[in-house]
């Protein structure tokens, strides 16, 4: 993309010479905005106040076709962010971009056909109607009933493939408007390609990436800080990142923090990059790839858990054994894993403590904001068909409840310090506590020491019969005993 203007400004030079120059003599008039009822031709832009952006025509690639578009024009002249008319090329240069009198933004192509529109309608009182390129690459259309800020229409409302700093992605929870990115079918053809980045507010909200109809990645949820399980931290010295749960809407933007020009960009192989301008060099250079190692969503099926650094990759969590062992073995990991002790539900099941690991999907989650991790262990251990649970929010030593409902997937190893606590059968813990210092798997299992639901005589033989020396701390349940592994079950 880096290189697209200059695959068709240089043939734009040779064939409409007399254009560029009629255009170079226009650009002290031309400015960023185009009024109602005035239009700009092929060939003609606007260009952004600090001339960051400019919107015009455009030929993507090696493709004829023509569209109206947003692309930088201080930096990387010519990458294009933005593109209006992606279904529906002009097949020849009689494109013009208008404001109408209804108050539309329209394309129209020879013959005044309609290619493109706005759909939108001002009320014919309505002054200072104007489409402006702001310098953070939006073109709104506003009047003087409609801010800036909240304009009658603006094209940071419909993202394509590039993730601008100032956007959002999200859903709109009044309207059900969703936003997110699409990548391009090529880089010859802006028209919507196969892969999406989206928002999934399903359970706690976490970002998703799908190729046509198949969840191909998953960012991890966000914990307060940033997403879990990814590898930039926020905030970092070039942009912060912001998620925002609330009634009216759930979304994720971020805000550019020094001179470096950040840019998200999805390609049309799907691969989401968090780029940045560097000047002295004058390219973008990748800070990071959003989808982190692994390959697919759920590689490993359900319990399982994906290591980029072994071979095989999937390996079952502790207390769980391959569900279809044949596939398995034969490096079909997708059917999972499964329990080695079923649950008993209640007061008889416990749970692992498990660190190092990327969160499960939390599709089929539900959240609290305010819980206490005592409180939600309680409602976890109440609720048979709860499987696991989590602090929320990892700020300020930590606050909030996530709870999962459904068998845990797409879990990842990840060095994170955050603690998962996982639903396990009282005899598989107990059976366990003996092996624990094997950690044959690289995620760190850690025993059980504050978890009290074992009945009292499990917990007398575990702790020495309540020595003291073994109290861990008081938590809601009365005293913690911690398990002396090295002589229960002792031989
Ligand atoms: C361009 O598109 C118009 C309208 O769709 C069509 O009539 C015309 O034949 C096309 N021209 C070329 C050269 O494909
Ligand atoms: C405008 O309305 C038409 C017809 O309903 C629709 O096909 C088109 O996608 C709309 N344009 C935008 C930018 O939403
Ligand atoms: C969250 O948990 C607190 C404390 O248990 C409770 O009072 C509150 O109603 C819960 N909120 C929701 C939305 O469930």
């Amino acid at each position: 993309m880096n290189t697209s203007m200059e695959v068709y400004v240089y043939p734009i030079l040779v064939l409409f010479y007399s254009t560029i120059l009629f255009l170079l003599s226009r650009s002290a008039t031309i400015v960023d905005t185009i009024s109602r009822n005035q239009a700009i031709k092929d060939g003609d832009t606007i260009v952004s106040n600090g001339e960051m952006f400019e919107l015009g025509f455009f030929s993507p690639g090696k493709s004829k076709n023509r569209y109206l578009g947003i692309w930088y024009k201080k930096i990387s002249t010519g990458t294009v962010v933005w593109v209006a008319n992606r279904e529906k090329p002009i097949n020849d240069t009689s494109g013009i971009f208008e404001v109408s009198r209804e108050g539309a933004l329209r394309i129209l192509s020879a013959g005044n056909t309609l290619i493109w529109s706005s759909n939108t309608t001002v009320s014919v009182r309505s002054r200072n109607l104007g489409a402006q390129l702001l310098d953070n690459g939006n073109l709104i259309l506003w009047d003087q009933h409609n801010t800036k800020e909240s304009p009658i229409w603006q094209s940071f409302d419909y993202p394509g493939d590039t993730f601008l700093p100032g956007m959002k992605i999200g859903k709109d929870l009044v309207t059900g408007r969703e936003k997110y990115l699409t990548s391009w079918k090529s880089p010859d053809d802006p028209s919507i390609g196969l892969y999406k980045n989206w928002i999934d507010t399903n359970g706690y909200p976490q970002i998703f990436q799908s190729e046509g109809r198949v969840l191909h990645s998953r960012l991890g949820h966000w914990n307060g800080v940033g997403f879990h399980g990814f590898p930039i931290e926020n905030p970092n010295p070039i942009y912060s990142v912001e998620f925002v749960i609330n009634e009216k809407e759930i979304y994720y933007r971020y805000k550019q923090k020094s001179s470096v020009v950040p840019r998200i960009h999805v390609s049309s192989e799907g691969i989401p990059l968090q780029l940045n301008w560097i000047e002295r060099t004058q390219e973008w250079v990748v800070f990071g790839n959003i989808v982190v190692g692994c390959g697919r969503y759920a590689r490993c099926g359900p319990y399982g858990t994906c290591s980029i650094n072994m071979y095989p990759p999937c390996s079952c969590l502790e207390g769980f054994e391959p569900r279809l062992p044949e596939e398995w073995n034969a490096a079909d990991w997708s059917g999972g894993c499964q329990r080695k002790q079923p649950l008993q539900c209640g007061s008889e099941d416990g749970f692992w403590k498990v660190s190092g690991i990327k969160f499960p999907d939390t599709r089929y989650s539900r959240y609290n904001v305010s819980m206490t991790l005592e409180e939600c262990e309680m409602t976890c251990t109440r609720d048979c068909s709860c499987t696991a649970y989590a602090q929320l929010d990892i700020r300020n030593g930590g606050s909030g409840c996530l709870l999962w409902f459904h068998e845990l997937k797409d879990i990842r190893e990840y060095d994170q310090k955050q603690e998962l606590y996982i639903r396990m059968a009282a005899s598989e813990l107990a059976g366990n506590w003996n092996a624990f210092d094997k950690k044959n798997t690289s995620v760190q299992m850690e025993d059980l020491d504050a978890l009290p639901f074992f009945n009292l005589h499990e917990i007398a033989k575990a702790t020495d019969n309540f020595s003291i020396d073994n109290k861990i701390g008081e938590g809601g349940f009365g005293p913690v005993y911690k398990p002396v592994l090295a002589w229960y079950y002792a031989p």
